[in-house]
């Protein structure tokens, strides 16, 4: 089980410590754990956000665990050095083009919601968002228009392929879970959009089992907060999926919960929270670790098949909430050790 950690900025370090802690309390056979720069931290150490010995080492691996990327005093580079080519540069040159945002209510949390208690409680829902293509891959830039003004361009496409591999994928977790499928597009605007509904239609036909609607990104959006429930697995764009797994994070209380595996076609992974390097609580001692660890857990099932750990582990972080042992962001006072200490104590 060779792991590359790369804790990256921010709150990356602290959330990434308390993971190492609980993967170490499981007692896992041949568990190795290779830490690297990424982001701003190897910005500034190595003069590049995704170094080559950070890149090799993660084609190496077996699973990658990443904290967080995102570093302010990094906000005047040139695109190509800023710590978020990081991530982007990972999930491209590993072909990690499946993003598994799963968002539960945890028992005794649904007061924390920005939601009615009534409505958070439903939610159980998957977002599969793509993430080797749209508009975060296309060609972009700034130009001169011909009224001589500077005007910025970013091109949104999809190839019928690379929206074919994540419909199965979409597909087949609904099939795992509770046989629903919504797609989320924009087709009555964007041409991208209704290729993207062609060929999930079309690919549909091979998951009878599978109940398959679609909606506006406006709508679903709006039907996040009116009814979550509602959901069972959510596939869409890149873009799209960035935005509404952030919205669905605060339906269940906070983004210091979710996390996400990034999957390719084999087993190999990275398991990051979905939430950002938070630069104004880094070094306090004050963040959540529950979505790294949680995503560390996300990477026992997937990369390693530890079924029984992921559920301990998840148990475990389930358990620790139920008991009220909260940190900042859900309205507690725990620290990220004591939070990590609470979750070590449930495992061991
Ligand atoms: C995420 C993040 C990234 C993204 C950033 C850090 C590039 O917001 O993983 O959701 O936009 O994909
Ligand atoms: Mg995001």
């Amino acid at each position: 089980m060779h792991i590359a950690i790369l804790a990256g900025d921010g709150i990356g370090p602290e959330i990434m410590d308390q993971t190492i802690r609980v993967l170490e309390a499981l007692n896992l056979p041949d568990l190795k754990l290779s830490p690297a720069l990424v982001g701003g931290a190897a910005y500034h150490a190595l003069g590049h956000p995704l170094p080559d010995g950070t890149l090799s080492l993660c084609k190496e691996a077996d699973a990658i665990l990443f904290g967080a990327v995102g570093d302010p005093s990094c906000d005047s580079l040139e695109r190509h050095l800023r710590p978020e080519q990081a991530i982007l540069g990972l999930r491209s040159a590993l072909g990690l083009f499946a993003n598994l945002r799963p968002a539960k209510m945890f028992d005794g949390l649904s007061d924390m919601s920005a939601l009615r208690p009534e409505v958070a409680a439903e939610i159980d829902l998957l977002i599969v968002r793509e993430l080797n293509g749209d508009v975060y891959f296309g060609e972009k830039g700034v130009r001169t228009n011909n009224k001589g003004l500077r005007e910025g361009y970013d091109i949104m496409s999809y190839d019928e392929d690379e929206v074919r591999r994540i419909a199965h994928v979409a597909f087949k977790a609904a099939q795992r879970r509770g046989s629903k499928l919504c797609s989320v597009d924009k087709a009555n605007v964007l041409e991208t959009s209704q290729l993207w509904r062609d060929i999930i239609i079309e690919v549909s036909a091979q998951y009878p089992d599978v109940t398959l609607d679609h909606m506006y990104v406006d709508n679903a959006a709006m039907q996040l907060v009116r009814s979550p429930g509602q959901f069972d697995v959510v596939v869409t764009g890149n873009l799209f999926g960035d935005i509404l797994s952030d919205q669905a994070s605060m339906c269940v209380g906070s983004i210091g919960l979710l996390a996400s595996a990034s999957l390719g076609e084999g087993t190999r992974g990275l398991y990051e929270p979905i939430h950002g390097s938070a630069p104004d609580i880094a070094g306090k001692g004050s963040a959540n670790p529950c979505a790294m660890i949680l995503s560390a857990a996300m990477m026992l099932r997937h990369s390693f098949g530890l079924k029984s750990q992921a559920l301990k582990v998840e148990q475990a972080v389930a358990a620790i909430l139920d008991d009220n042992i909260l940190g900042a962001d859900l309205g507690g006072q725990h620290s990220c050790q004591q939070i990590g200490d609470a979750i070590l104590a449930k495992i061991v």
